[in-house]
């Protein structure tokens, strides 16, 4: 197959480019690079990289000429950052989505739309949300990830289009911009520099390794059925204890830990029902606690060179618009 990734330079983008071609497709990524996108994320790996918007159709045509699928990844995917401004969120997210969905309608291409949990919102302790449950996102980036959804479900039920939709948990390993909280932590640790948990810490995410969520994106790739849904869940802990497990594998002392003021709107709790991509298939491979956190604290370890340049310049601007006042408070 002809495959068109978009976001193909981001974090899970490019472990799926990698995936891709190591199953002997050949791979267009469509990417705008922004502060997210890393082309560094895909070197030595066989592709053609084609630099713009997914929200600009004459990119759109030209990097999806000839493509049998599309899959999308490219997203503006921080919170923090949704909150502070959402305004390219729902440019990408949403307008940047339905430019995909008419080339799809276009050219008869299979698609794929890589989503989130947080599109459920948060969830009761025990409630696990399933893939017909009703959308109640919190925050802009969720909302605008729901509005994307919205419009591939319309675009299947109008256009015919051959679209599914995936829904994932908070993913970590290698090559993630350390905005997040398990690359922000454990380069924070491995520098001494401040923890900032937010609010108690008591919330609960579902940890899935990079790896094991683009498996499962595959599967729905050549598998899913077209209009439907399918949850990709992980392991769930509490934000806390990712910290100590993350302060124990770096070796950093316990006192790195600062307990600043919460984020606007923060969901308590993650969990999905993930049994229909199981009943096609899909097992996880990574154990988060013994395996996938404590590899992934040893790549970061290992590849200063691909995270020290990133933490300067305007991640520094970003980095003391969210946590400076935070961590004096
Ligand atoms: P990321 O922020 O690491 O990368 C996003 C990529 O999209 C970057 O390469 C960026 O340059 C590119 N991009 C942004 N705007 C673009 C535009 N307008 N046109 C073209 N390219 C653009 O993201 P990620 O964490 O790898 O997430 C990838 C996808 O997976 C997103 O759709 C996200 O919503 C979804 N997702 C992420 C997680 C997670 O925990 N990271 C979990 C579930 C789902
Ligand atoms: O659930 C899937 C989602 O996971 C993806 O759709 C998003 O793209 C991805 O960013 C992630 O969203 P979260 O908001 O859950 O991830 P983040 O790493 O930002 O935060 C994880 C938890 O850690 C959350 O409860 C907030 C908390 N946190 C985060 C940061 C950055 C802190 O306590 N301190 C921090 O500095």
């Amino acid at each position: 197959m002809r495959v068109l990734v978009t976001g193909g330079a981001g974090f899970i983008g490019s472990h799926f480019v990698k995936r891709l071609v190591r199953g002997g497709h050949d791979v267009v990524v469509l990417d705008k690079l922004t502060y997210a996108g890393n082309p560094a994320n895909l070197a030595g790996v066989e592709h053609e990289l084609v630099v713009g918007d997914i929200a600009d159709p004459e990119a759109v045509a030209r990097a999806g000429a000839g493509c049998d699928a599309i899959v999308n990844f490219a997203a503006e995917t921080h919170v923090d950052r949704s909150i502070l401004g959402p305004k390219e969120f729902v440019h990408t997210d949403v307008l940047g989505t339905m430019c995909l969905l008419e080339l799809a309608r276009e050219t008869g291409a299979r698609y794929v739309q890589v989503s989130t949990d947080e599109v459920y919102g948060d969830l009761e302790a025990g409630c696990r949300a399933r893939e017909d449950d009703p959308l109640r996102p919190s925050s802009p980036y969720s909302a605008a990830k729901a509005g994307g959804d919205l419009q591939v479900l319309a675009y299947v039920r109008t256009y015919g289009v051959n679209a599914s939709i995936t829904r994932g948990a908070n993913t970590y390993g290698a090559n993630q911009y350390p905005e997040k909280l398990v690359p922000l932590f454990v380069t924070n640790a491995l520098e001494g520099q401040p923890l900032p948990v937010y609010g108690d810490g008591k919330q609960v995410r579902e940890w899935l390794h990079a790896e094991d969520h683009c498996a499962g994106i595959e599967l729905v790739l050549h598998e899913g059925a077209p209009g439907e849904i399918y949850n990709a869940g992980g392991e769930d802990h509490e934000n806390l204890e990712v910290t100590y497990r993350i302060l124990e594998l770096t070796g950093a002392d316990p006192s790195l830990i600062r307990h600043v003021e919460d984020r606007a709107g923060h969901d308590r709790r993650y969990a999905v029902d993930d049994a229909k991509l199981r009943a096609l298939g899909w097992r996880p491979r990574h154990s988060f606690g013994e395996t996938g956190l404590p590899e992934t604290v040893d790549w970061y370890r290992e590849n200063r060179a691909w995270w020290e340049p990133i933490k300067s310049g305007a991640y520094r601007a970003y980095y003391e618009e969210q946590y400076a006042s935070r961590l004096k408070g």
